[in-house]
Order: C-alpha cells, then structure tokens, then sequence
C-alpha cells in the first residue's frame, strides 16, 4: 500500500555530497571549522605526549634511576630520593614540577577536546538548520508534478531522518574520526622516532585490524542502509494509516492493516540485526587484536629487555638505544593510542555511510529544478489618467494593470487588467505520451461566467490546472488580455486568479487565519465581509470561539461543506478579476447553496469566472457551457440552446447526472 520508495545512493553522490558539506562548513563557519581542526589536533598531541611523558620521563626519568640508586645503596628511600633528588634529563627539572608538567598537558587535553566537541555540536546545529532552511525554501518553489511523483512520507524522511543523521555525523563522527586519524597519525610518527621494531610489530596488527574492519564495515554499511530506508518505509505506512483510518475501520481492513505493518516491522527488524550483528562482532574483536598487540609488544619488548637488545629509531638512528622499561611503558600506551581509534573509526563507519546517503538524498531534493518563470510581464497597482488608460502607483487601488517592458528599449507599456481569457487550440498531458486533453478552445470575455460539465475523469480540474500554471501545455496558447501566459510573472498570474480548489485545504490556524491566507494584509473587516458574502458568517458565529477558534488538521472538525464555505471566503477576500470554482458547492445543501449562489453572484459581478460544477443550478445562468468528455470539448453553448441540441449535455441533464 505504501508507495513510500526511498531510493538507494549512489557511491558516487555520497561522495559528492561530502564535499558539499565540508564547503558549506567552509563558507558558513570557516573560523570555527579551524579553531576545531586545532583543538582535535592538539588532543591527539596531547594523548601521545601524556604517553610519551608517562614512559620516558616518569619511568625512565625519575623512577627506574631512583631504583637504581636504592639498589647502589646511594638512598635508603627511593621515593624522598626521587623527589629530592632526580632532575628530568630531558626537562631539567624534579619530579614534582614534572608532574605539573603532565598535568598541565591533561588539562589542555581536556580543554581542546571540549572546545571541540562544543563548537562541532554548534556548527553541525547550524548546518542542520540551514539545509531544513534550504529544503523548506526550495520545497516552496518546487514544481506541483514534483508532488505527483513523490509521496509525502518520502519528502519528510528527508526532513526529519535524513537531516537528523548528518547532525549526528557532523557533530560526533567527523571530529571522532578526524580525531582517530591524527590520533594514529601522532602515535605512529612517535613509535617510529622511539624504535623501528616494535613499530612494525604494532603496524602489522594494526594493517590485520584494518582488513578486519573493512570486511565487517562493508557488510554492516549495506544493512544500515536498508535499514534507513525500510524505517522511512515503515514510518510512511504508519503515517498513511493515521490518516486513512476511518477507511481502514470501514473496509474492516485493521487486520489486513497489522500484517502489512507487521511485514515492514519484521523486515526493519531483520535489517537491524544484520546491521547490529556486524557492528556487534566488529567492536570485540578489534578490542580482541589490541589486547593481543598489547601483550605480544610487553612479550617481545620484555624479552629486549632481559636480553639487552639494542634497538633502533628517528631518535637514534646512529647510535641506537637499549630497551628500557619506560620506553616498553610508552610503546604500550602509543600501541594503545594507535589501535583505539581504529575500532572507533569502525563504529562511526555506518554512521557516516547513513548520514551521507541521507545527505544526498537532501542534495537531490535540494538540486530538483524549481518552477521555471520566464514571465516578464507584471501585475502593478494603477490608477486612470485623464484619457482612461493606466499609471502605474505604489499605493493600493483596487485597480491593476500589466505591466509590459519591452526588450527593445522601447517604452513601458500598461494594459488594463480585465479578465479575458483565450485558450486556443491546447492539448496537455501530466506524463508524457498519456494526452488527456485535446485540442481545447475556450474564449472567455470578461465578466463572462463560463461552466465545465462532464464525466470523472473528463479533464475539468486539468483546465484550471492549466490557467495558473500549474503544469505547462504542450501545444497551443493561452492567453491572459491578450498576453501569453508564458510571459506573465506567475506568481502575478495566480494573484490575478481566485481558486476554490475541488479538495478543500485549511491550515492549522484561527477560522480568521484561514481566509486571511487569500490576502494577508486584509483588514478584520474585510474578513468579516468575505465571510458574509460566501455565506460562511452565520456557522463561524456559531463556533465555540467564533472567527477565533482553532482548525486542526485540515479543518476535521468542521464539515466538508463549511470547509468549502471558508474556501469560497477565501477566495472572495482576494478580490480577483478571475475567478475559479472547482465544485465549489459541491458539499453544500441546496438552500445554502441558493444563498451562496446569491452571494457569489455579488462577487461575480464583473468578474470571469469559471465554474466546474455537477449541479446544474450553480451553472444554468452560466454564459458558455462546455462540455467535456475524454478531454475533448464535444459541446458548447448556453443552458437552454444545449438542452435544445438533445447532445451529451441533454443526456447528462435528463440522466440526473447532473444532480437538480
Ligand atoms: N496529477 C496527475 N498526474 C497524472 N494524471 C492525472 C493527474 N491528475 C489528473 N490526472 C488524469 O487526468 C485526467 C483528467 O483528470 P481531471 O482531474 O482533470 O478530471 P475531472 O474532469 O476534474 O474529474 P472530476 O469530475 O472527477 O473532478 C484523468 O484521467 C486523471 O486520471
Ligand atoms: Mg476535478
């Protein structure tokens, strides 16, 4: 039933979008993407530096001479010998300032491993508000065909699951593993400076661990993706089902409903423990290598000791060193510091496999062509000159005029506003090869009230689809005064154009709220007047806060019929040349219907209107009729002459399908 489809990424796009991110890092937050660079690295010198103090200077420095002087009988107390009277060979300085020393450097640590924790959460915060920012954005300017093809469960995901995870990406894995990396960088440049051998032992485990993690990554990485994408499938259900549940309890399909739900749990299931279990196994046994590493360097380390092998490394590549048990102290914590990351860099591996598959998911949305608006031709406020033509103002009038540039450098043309609409000769399909209207003529003068009649399915609501630019036709014309459509600005076209679309759509918001939408500065006023002339007055009264009261969810708690009430005011307060009814009455009883028919009448007046309507009363005093039947106009004219034809429209009309 769900149609929820989220599509596999590419390798490449996940590539592609990390670059992206690291640029919009890179632009938005260039002060602070160093300072964190910095602090990581300064925390991955201040491990190694812990380690190396730890070794050679504690061990090496201070304790094993210590012991050597109680062993030489120069003390009777190594430990007040130390303190008094060991200076470190490589500071010059005691014991106990040397323990500030090491202290001071824990502290840094801390700190930079703070400030970059800190700022990291603060730009992958910031990053994550600017791409729901862009999404919401570019989302506003999204063809409505982009709407056709995509479900809504799938746009949320990209909101809700894909923006969160590149959070969690940025914020924790990126430094982590950058962390990682310097970390090992740190530990593997100081083994080689302390000695050669040992460091081969701890890189050969370390290339094992390696292989290790790459074949258990690989493995997991595939199922954390399924397994994304089978949550947003399954959140796509769930959502599916909370709002077509009143048609799941009416076809008593609650049954039917747990087991497909159970299907998408069950597969969610299996795809998190296949990740898990990969995840799970990776983790022990990398610890399971280091614990090896660790103790085949105390073996061999120790066993250089008790033989006094001489050793090899950048710090004494001529005259070479004996091992010493600070310098096996230090090769244990430096391994340690080399291997960590390893398996830590695994776990953050998936992550960041998710988050940059969620990553160009939202850079596919986000590079989705907009609308394309050639339009050059404007709608201006004007008033009349002395000779009755239009001049342009900045004030409101109530009149409106086009306002043409020309390209030639001539002039700025201004034409009334009237209302006429001429289609000619259109044919359009949603998909390509799938036509479903053909060749359609219509000529609307203005004032004119024109009515579409036909079968389900006929292409009445596609007309009006076409009017405002909803999608674009594929051949013939229509024109707005005498202008090509095309050339109009369309967000002017629509504002020129009042539509009561055939499905009622409230927002959450006062009833106040709601007709305001079809114009924001309208005065309170005006509201109310809109509200009355669409008839809608007397039911607001009677809700519990009147013009105040809340609608949620679409309006659920008013009936259709009202919603289409507030509808028709919504449109009625917009105040435009052209208006567009799509079963505008369609919900309302016959005696409302009379009284709005009244009152829409009164905001007809003057205006083109196009009226698509199964009752008859709503267009028997319609100027043309037209009848439509597989997208072809097959009858044209009024009320009475088509009756008179004894054509569709007799039939439909004798038939009662056209409901009296
Ligand atoms: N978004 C869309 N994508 C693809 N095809 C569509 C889309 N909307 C409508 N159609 C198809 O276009 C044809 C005309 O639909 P349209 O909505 O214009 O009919 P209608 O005359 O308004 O019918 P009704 O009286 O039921 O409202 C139908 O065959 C329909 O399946
Ligand atoms: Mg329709």
């Amino acid at each position: 039933m769900s149609t929820n489809k989220r599509p596999e990424v590419m390798k490449g796009a996940r590539k592609g979008a990390l670059k992206r991110l690291f640029m919009m890092i890179m632009k938005d937050y260039p002060g602070y993407f160093f300072l964190v660079t910095f602090a990581i690295m300064v925390v991955a010198f201040a491990g190694v530096a812990n380690s190396f103090f730890v070794g050679n200077i504690l061990i090496d420095e201070f304790i094993q001479p210590s012991l050597d002087a109680l062993e030489a009988g120069l003390t009777t107390n190594a430990y007040t010998y130390m303190l008094n009277n060991v200076t470190s060979t490589t500071f010059g300085i005691g014991f106990v300032p040397s323990l500030m020393v090491l202290g001071g450097i824990f502290i840094i640590g801390i700190l930079a491993s703070y400030t970059y924790n800190f700022f990291m959460a603060y730009i992958a915060q910031g990053i994550q508000k600017e791409i729901r920012d862009n999404l919401f954005d570019h989302m506003q300017n999204l063809p409505v065909s982009y709407f056709d093809q995509h479900t809504h469960g799938d746009v949320m995901s990209v909101y809700t699951n894909d923006v969160d995870s590149l959070r969690e990406m940025l914020a924790r894995s990126i430094p982590m593993m950058t962390s990682s990396i310097v970390t090992m960088f740190a530990a593997f440049v100081i083994m080689l400076f302390t000695d050669f051998y040992l460091a081969i032992v701890v890189l050969l485990v370390g290339v094992l661990m390696f292989f290790l993690t790459k074949f258990f990554a690989s493995r997991s990485g595939r199922h954390f993706i399924k397994m994304q994408m089978e949550l947003g499938r399954t959140n796509g259900y769930i959502e599916e089902m909370i709002s077509g549940q009143k048609v799941v309890k009416v076809f008593n399909y609650e049954k039917k409903n747990v087991e497909e739900f159970k299907k998408h749990n069950e597969e969610l299931f299996t795809q998190s423990v296949q990740a898990n279990r990969y995840a799970n196994i990776l983790m022990p046994a990398v610890n399971q290598l280091g614990n090896l590493q660790y103790a085949l360097i105390a073996l061999i380390g120790g066993l250089f000791v008790i033989n006094g092998v001489k050793g090899l490394g950048f710090s004494d590549l001529l005259s070479g060193h004996i091992y010493s048990m600070g310098l096996i102290t230090s090769f244990l914590l430096y391994s340690k510091s080399f291997t960590q990351p390893i398996g830590q860099m695994a776990m953050q591996l998936n992550t960041v496999t998710m988050a940059l598959a969620g990553a160009s998911r939202i850079f596919a949305m986000t590079d989705e062509p907009v609308e394309i608006d050639e339009g050059y031709v404007e709608l201006v406020n004007a008033r009349e000159d002395e000779n009755g033509n239009p001049v342009e103002v900045s004030e409101h009038t109530g009149k409106w005029a086009w306002k043409h540039p020309h390209t030639d450098g001539s002039q700025t043309t201004y034409t009334w506003l009237k209302g006429k609409i001429n289609v000619n000769g259109v044919d359009f399909g949603y998909v390509p090869n799938k036509i479903v209207l053909h060749d359609i003529t219509v000529y609307a003068e203005p004032g004119q009230k024109i009515a579409f009649v036909g079968p389900t399915g006929a292409g009445k609501t596609t007309i009006t689809n076409l009017l405002n630019r909803f999608y674009d036709i594929a051949d013939g014309k229509i024109r707005y005064d005498d202008i090509n459509i095309n050339k109009i600005k369309k967000a002017d076209l629509r504002r020129s154009l009042g539509m009561v679309f055939q499905d009622t759509k409230l927002f959450t918001g006062t009833v106040m709220e709601n007709i305001r939408y079809g114009k924001l500065d309208a005065s309170d006023e005006e509201v109310y007047k809109a509200a009355k002339l669409a008839n809608a007055d007397t039911f607001i009264q009677q809700l519990p806060e009147g013009y105040n009261t809340v609608l949620k969810n679409g309006g659920a708690s008013l009936s259709q019929g009202q919603r289409q009430l507030l509808a028709i005011a919504r449109a009625a307060i917009a105040n435009p040349p052209v208006l567009i009814l799509d079963e505008a009455t369609s919900s309302i009883d016959s005696r409302t219907e009379a009284m709005v028919t009244k009152g829409m009448d009164a905001i007809m007046e003057g205006r083109t209107v196009f009226v698509i309507a199964h009752r008859l009363s709503t267009i028997k005093n319609s100027d043309v009729i037209m009848v439509l039947d597989h997208g072809h106009i097959i009858e044209r004219g009024s009320h009475d002459a088509l009756l008179a034809q004894k054509g569709k429209y007799y039939q439909l009309y004798t038939g009662n399908a056209i409901k009296e």
